[in-house]
């Protein structure tokens, strides 16, 4: 079992969802969109968010607190840097884990201008006290200090500009309740169709100066994993193919050739998935197995497992999420070629097996 560990391969892994900066560097921001018109897909959170801003505007308010949420990669930063273009106002950047004493968030709030927007990265990753700074700022936006200590301290109530905090998280549900019920706006981002992650490609391709043929556009979105990182990824992949092995246009031809020599298959699975799943059948008989129990078996985190490995899987229907744990669907075991015998743990598969043995 310790050998088929081994081999799991996590470092650069090409088709992770997860920001990489050798593999995504600085293209990443020369490649955002910067306006709602550009910025594809996510119709549903980009109409709704289109009137708020425009109510705000009309208002001459600063927009409501906006919580984004979904898995990394699927442009929650990027639209948070429009929501501010939108608006016509600064943003400043911070995150979660970069916040290390309330202080700190303090001065960033004294410091932004009326209207600007706060943009906080994994604010699931925030302090406690630096949450409880947030609260009143959130509300009232004041801030409340306390000042001297022991029996002769008191509060302060000092006013901050009013400000829009945009939040950033890859799981909601880790989130206090106080704080999620201060966010006026819930906004959340899901995988991308094949069309809209071609529309996508042909965008990155056009600002990269790649040629590209639609055949080849859809060729690397229909293995992006329903995830915009992932689609620009493969392209500057399939591009250096396009350059060595063909003339250096990307037509469906070139993207399948250089895919297939990345290993990954036409669903946009790689090794890692593959393997992934070939153990919960091998070990756990296709599951129920637990999620803790699964990232000991492969020796990977289970929160990369939830935001990295599970949406894709479950998307294409793969991989189902039961009170009792992952398990691995039929369709699965069509895709890796493994005879499907029965569903249930592994005593569960072989009963299936003979029972299927006595109908024949
Ligand atoms: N709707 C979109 N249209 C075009 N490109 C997009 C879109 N969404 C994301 N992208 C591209 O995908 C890349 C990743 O997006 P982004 O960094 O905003 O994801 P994220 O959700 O913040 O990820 P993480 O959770 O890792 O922080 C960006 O470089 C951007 O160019
Ligand atoms: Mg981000």
């Amino acid at each position: 079992m310790m050998e088929e560990i081994n081999e799991f391969d996590f470092e650069n892994r090409i088709v992770s969802n997860e920001y990489d900066s050798t593999l995504d560097g600085e293209v990443e921001n020369c490649l955002r969109p910067k306006t709602l018109e550009e910025y594809v897909g996510q119709q549903k959170a980009k109409s709704n968010l289109k009137v708020y801003i425009e109510s705000a505007k009309l208002r001459g308010e600063p927009l409501d607190h906006v919580l984004l949420y979904g898995p990394p990669g699927l442009g929650k930063t990027t639209l948070s840097s429009i929501i501010a273009n939108e608006m016509g106002v600064n943003i400043r950047t911070t995150s979660g884990p970069a916040i290390e004493k309330a202080g700190d968030l303090a001065a960033i709030l004294t410091n932004l201008a009326p209207g600007d927007v706060l943009f906080i990265d994994e604010i699931h990753r925030l302090s406690r006290v630096a949450e409880e700074i947030l609260y009143p700022a959130m509300e009232d936006y004041a801030l409340d200090i306390i000042i001297g200590k022991g029996p002769s301290a008191r509060t302060i109530h000092m006013p901050i500009p009013k400000f829009t905090l945009i939040g950033a998280t890859t799981r909601a549900g880790q989130l206090t309740t106080p704080l999620r019920d201060r966010f006026g706006v819930l906004l959340k981002l899901e995988l991308y169709t094949t069309e809209e992650l071609a529309t996508i490609v042909k965008r990155s391709a056009s600002i990269l100066e790649i040629a590209i043929t639609d055949d080849g556009a859809e060729a690397i979105a229909s293995r992006s994993r329903g995830t915009p990182r992932v689609a620009n990824r493969l392209l500057k992949r399939v591009r250096d193919f396009a350059l060595v092995k063909g003339n250096g246009t990307i037509s469906s031809e070139i993207a399948n050739y250089a895919l297939e020599a990345l290993e990954i298959d036409h669903l946009g699975l790689d090794n890692v998935d593959r393997r992934m799943l070939e153990a919960i059948i091998k070990y756990y008989g296709g599951g129920p197995v637990g999620l803790d129990t699964l990232a000991a078996t492969i020796g990977e985190e289970a929160v990369t497992i939830e935001d990295v490995y599970e949406p894709y899987l479950m998307q294409i229907g793969f991989l189902s999420r039961t009170p009792r744990g992952r398990c691995v669907t039929k369709l699965a075991y069509d895709h890796l070629g493994i005879p499907f015998s029965a569903q249930g743990n592994g005593s569960a598969a072989h009963l299936g097996q003979r029972v299927m043995d006595l109908d024949n």
